[in-house]
């Protein structure tokens, strides 16, 4: 039986019946409610921002994993906090000082991670590691759900964790369905992102069984 966490991306949900979004995951066995905050700079294309974490708060227990594809983060974080996230990630070639940043997360008593578009240098940011809950590895450059998961990118796994002494947990994001799920796992992920796959599927409980690795 694995202790895989997956996390369901909302940003494949139904913009008009987030409310249904958020339940059905949680329905369908969903362990973290993924969110895509994307601001139109750092990333070519705009998603929502804090009010739609705040409904979201409002609705669930679920952990709130706040995905922040935002150009100096450390401008936003505290008010992602004070809107309800558990987890907040960000890109630290986005950040102006990206170990404040982090320290501006923890001040709020929530988790803090950072992320890794596919052509960001790994060990330009080990650095941070020692301060951060965990690390997230992108298997698609960040900007839209429904891409092809990019294979290179899942030697970075293992590359992070010998980084971190092996401390760290490790969450992959972008292309997981029921045919990549099993390279990141292979490689030692600890979290998995999923969202055209689940949200898309006609059996999305299935889908989450199946990528959690327990069948
Ligand atoms: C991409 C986002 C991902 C995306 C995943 O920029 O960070 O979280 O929603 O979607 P799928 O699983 O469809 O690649
Ligand atoms: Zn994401």
């Amino acid at each position: 039986m694995s202790d895989v966490l997956i996390a369901p991306s909302i940003l494949s949900g139904d913009f008009c019946n987030m409310e249904k979004s958020v339940r059905d995951l949680e329905k369908w066995g969903g362990d973290w409610v993924h969110c895509d905050v994307m601001d139109g700079v750092y990333v070519p294309n705009i998603t929502f921002g804090m009010p739609m974490i705040a409904a979201i708060r409002k609705i669930t227990q679920k952990t709130l994993d706040v995905h922040l594809m935002i150009t100096e983060p450390e401008k936003y974080v505290e008010r992602f906090a004070d809107a309800g996230a558990d987890i907040i990630t960000f890109h630290p070639d986005a950040s102006k000082d990206p170990s404040a940043c982090i320290d501006l997360i923890k001040g709020k008593g929530k988790k803090a991670g950072v992320v890794f578009n596919p052509n960001v240098s790994v060990e330009k940011y080990a650095y941070l590691f020692d301060k951060c809950d965990l690390v997230v590895v992108m298997t698609v450059y960040a900007g839209y759900g429904g891409q092809k998961l990019i294979p290179e990118c899942i030697e970075r796994i293992p590359l992070i964790k010998k980084l971190s002494g092996n401390k760290i947990p490790v969450e992959v994001d972008g292309g997981i369905n029921k045919e990549t799920y099993v390279l990141a796992l292979k490689a030692g992920a600890d979290v998995l992102v999923a969202g055209s796959a689940v949200y898309k599927a006609a059996d999305p409980a299935d889908v989450i069984r199946t990528i959690r690795g327990t069948l």
